[in-house]
């Protein structure tokens, strides 16, 4: 599990010839779906895109890695092969809609895990123009919320952990290696007097 969950780690180029194909697709988000949700309201639902053609009208929409602020998102042919585009559908709310955010955090998790143990990279992305939903007629029930790219990985990801616990951004070296610094574990730990 340990193994699985360092290796889950956010993609951004790929070999976007490589494509992900419409069942593998369903296996990914048959993950989402065992999720645990608030109320066991499972307010989800995802839509597929995975042929060159749409794939290329959604990438404008989307932004990439805002602290890398001299990266611009993939090229051409390290962009991604699949989306999933994660819809919330406002008639299976059973409670407010932060509770259902927090159900998306644990299905996308799924997810992306069961993605990389297929060898498949993702990246959430939450920071997508809205006039996107203007290529689909999506029903007034529906509400986008995130974007999940997918892909074959072509880069290299590592985890390390902060140098300065104020400083949390990511970043690329000479190699183009993407550093990702995660909190200390003491750091995340608090440890207080009952009273
Ligand atoms: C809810 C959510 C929204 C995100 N939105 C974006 C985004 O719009 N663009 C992007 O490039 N990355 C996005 N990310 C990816 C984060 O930047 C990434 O998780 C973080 O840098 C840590 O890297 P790691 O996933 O490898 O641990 C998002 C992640 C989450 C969980």
């Amino acid at each position: 599990m340990q193994e699985i969950i360092a290796r889950t780690r956010t993609f951004r180029r790929f070999v976007e010839k490589e494509a992900i194909n419409t069942a593998t697709l369903h296996e990914l988000i048959d993950l989402a779906r065992l999720g645990g949700s608030a109320r066991n309201g499972q307010p989800w639902q995802y839509m597929i895109v995975n042929s060159p053609k749409y794939c290329e009208r959604i990438f404008p929409y989307l932004g990439w890695a805002g602290y890398l602020t001299d990266w611009k998102g993939p090229i051409e042919g390290e962009r991604p092969s699949a989306y999933i585009l994660c819809l919330l559908n406002k008639n299976r709310l059973k409670g407010p809609e932060s509770e259902a955010q927090f159900d998306l955090g644990v299905a996308s998790q799924n997810l992306l895990l069961g993605a990389m143990e297929k060898r498949i990279g993702g990246c959430r992305i939450g920071a997508f123009n809205a006039q996107l939903t203007s290529l689909f007629k999506l029903p007034e029930h529906l509400r986008l919320s995130l974007v999940i790219a997918l892909g074959k990985p072509r880069e290299t990801v590592i985890i390390e952990e902060c140098k300065d616990e104020d400083d949390v951004r990511y970043w690329r070296d000479e190699h183009g290696v993407h550093h990702v610094p995660k909190r200390s574990l003491k750091s995340c730990l608090v440890e207080m007097e009952l009273r």
